[in-house]
């Protein structure tokens, strides 16, 4: 039997692993975070290996920035410095460093390390011509350390060997646009990480609901609702599923209207059996009240006044008592064929209705043909041969009762493991669509032939006369059913 308990984990919540856990998260928050964790996993990377390649990179572009003014600003000094033209030299480095914001400061040096010209408004700061590693007019580029930060500070010598000119770059400026890109990089990757948030939880949505509604079915086919789902499933593996879901459903609807029809039907054959049953006792009983009792009630009467009759009366009052009696013993005998005929348990299917035939003809007055086949050295199984019986008796009281026919002929033929019965008469005929429900006969015909697993046909129309035929297989089957 299947439990309606909902379903629970195997495993008690504090033995749970992390891998239980995990799996036990609603599908769309597998979804979801999947979608994120990528985006955001590939954000992170993207924005330390873009900040790693910008800082080495800088650094280089920097020193040859740094080293490239240096060298040109040497081929320009020089003019400046033969002419003796200081001030607009002085110019030419002020104006170099108002145009470039990265450089901090130039200044051009004579060989005895005096500065001639220099980019400094306010004074320059003597601090700059002690720094180690600038003691040779060599080119060079040098890291200065100072309070804002790093500075590239490159010396390029003039051609003629009179001097030579130093550039101070600063990676402050770089460093400030660096972290401007990184930042609007972060922004672009959490901007990615919310549409990718919005696009899963859409997706989700889109796988999700249908199998939620394969669940909501689910349970509500546990309570008994074959309702389909009513809804446009996607053209996908889920729409697939969802399709042969409703296809179940419908198989489970018609196999439950079938079982609950077979139901229905079962309990009210039984019901009738029953009512039929009491019915025949009924009859059984007013025939012995009413025909047997009586008879011998009167031939009681009848013999006790034979003392006081002379001897012819008394011959003919015995002839007539024979006869009285003769004939109650016939209406014991039918009465007993019609209950159940022991012929039928002793010597079998064919024997017991050549015996109802005669008896059915003589009292009828309708001619009977009877005819078997292949049932002349088998016995079939006690139920089986039970049932084509009634079958065939309740098919010969049908004909005596309602088709005022002159001929009827039985015809029952064993072959191949099959029993086949024709009984036709040349009577009035019926609409077998018009028979009322309240009739058994017929019913209990057809119900008899179904439950030995065979079939049962009727065939007439009112002026054509009725033909039933059946068809049994021949097994054998535990219940008897009378
Ligand atoms: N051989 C037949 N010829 C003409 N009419 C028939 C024949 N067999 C059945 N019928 C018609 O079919 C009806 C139903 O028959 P059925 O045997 O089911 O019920 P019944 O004989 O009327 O009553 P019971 O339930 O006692 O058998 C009959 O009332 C009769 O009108
Ligand atoms: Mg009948």
């Amino acid at each position: 039997m299947i439990s309606s308990a909902p379903l629970q984990s195997p495993l008690p919540h504090r033995h749970r692993t992390i891998k239980d856990r995990l799996f036990s998260v609603p599908l769309r928050f597998k979804i979801m975070g999947l979608a994120v964790g990528l985006i955001a996993m590939f954000g992170v990377i993207t924005n330390i290996k873009v900040h790693t390649i910008l800082n080495s990179n800088m650094n280089t572009i920097l020193q040859e920035e740094s080293i490239s003014v240096a060298r040109e600003l040497s081929s320009h000094s020089k003019e400046y410095i033969l002419i003796n033209d200081l001030y607009g030299l002085t110019r030419l480095l002020r104006s170099t460093v108002e145009n470039r914001q990265e450089i901090r400061y130039i200044f051009v040096i004579n060989n005895d390390f005096r500065v001639l010209a220099h980019s400094f408004v306010n004074g320059f700061p003597a601090d700059l011509l002690n720094q180690d590693g600038f003691s040779t007019l060599q080119e060079q580029t040098l890291p200065l350390i100072t309070t804002e930060g790093v500075v590239w500070d490159s010396l390029s010598p003039l051609s003629d060997g009179s001097g030579a000119v130093r550039v101070g770059v600063s990676e402050t400026l770089r460093k400030q646009q660096i972290t401007t890109f990184l930042r609007s990089l972060v922004l672009h990757t959490m901007g990615g990480i919310l549409i990718a948030l919005v696009l899963s939880v859409l997706l989700t949505y889109i796988i999700t609901s249908p199998i939620k509604q394969l669940l909501d079915a689910t349970q509500a086919l546990k309570q008994g609702n074959y309702d389909c789902i009513q809804t446009q499933f996607p053209q996908d593996e889920v729409g697939d599923l969802g399709l042969a879901f409703n296809d179940m459903l419908r198989q489970l609807q018609l196999a439950e209207l079938d079982r609950q029809d077979k139901e229905k039907i079962r309990k009210e054959f039984l019901q009738r059996i029953i009512s039929s049953q009491e019915q025949e006792r009924k009859r059984v009983a007013r025939e012995l009240h009413d025909q047997t009792g009586q008879a011998l009630t009167s031939i009681m009467v009848r013999l006790k006044m034979l003392g006081k009759a002379g001897q012819t009366e008394l011959n003919q009052e015995i002839a007539a008592l024979k006869e009285t009696l003769l004939e109650e013993i016939g209406a014991i005998h039918h009465l007993a064929l019609e209950l159940r005929p022991s012929v039928l348990d002793d010597m079998g299917l064919a024997p017991a209705l050549e015996h109802y035939k005669d008896q059915f003809q003589e009292r009828h007055h309708i001619q009977t043909k009877f005819i078997a086949i292949g049932l002349e050295d088998k016995r079939a199984d006690l139920c089986v041969e039970t049932c084509i019986y009634r079958i065939i008796q309740e098919s010969l009281t049908n004909v005596a009762r309602h088709a005022n026919a002159s001929h009827v002929s039985v015809l029952l033929e064993w072959r191949n493991n099959q029993l086949r019965g024709i009984i036709e008469d040349d009577g009035d005929g019926f609409d077998p669509e018009k028979i009322s429900e309240e009739r058994l006969g017929l019913y209990g015909m057809e119900e008899r032939a179904r439950l030995l697993g065979g079939t049962l046909k009727i065939d007439s129309e009112p002026g054509e006369g009725t033909l039933i035929s059946f068809n049994l297989p021949v097994k054998c089957i535990t219940e008897c059913y009378e």
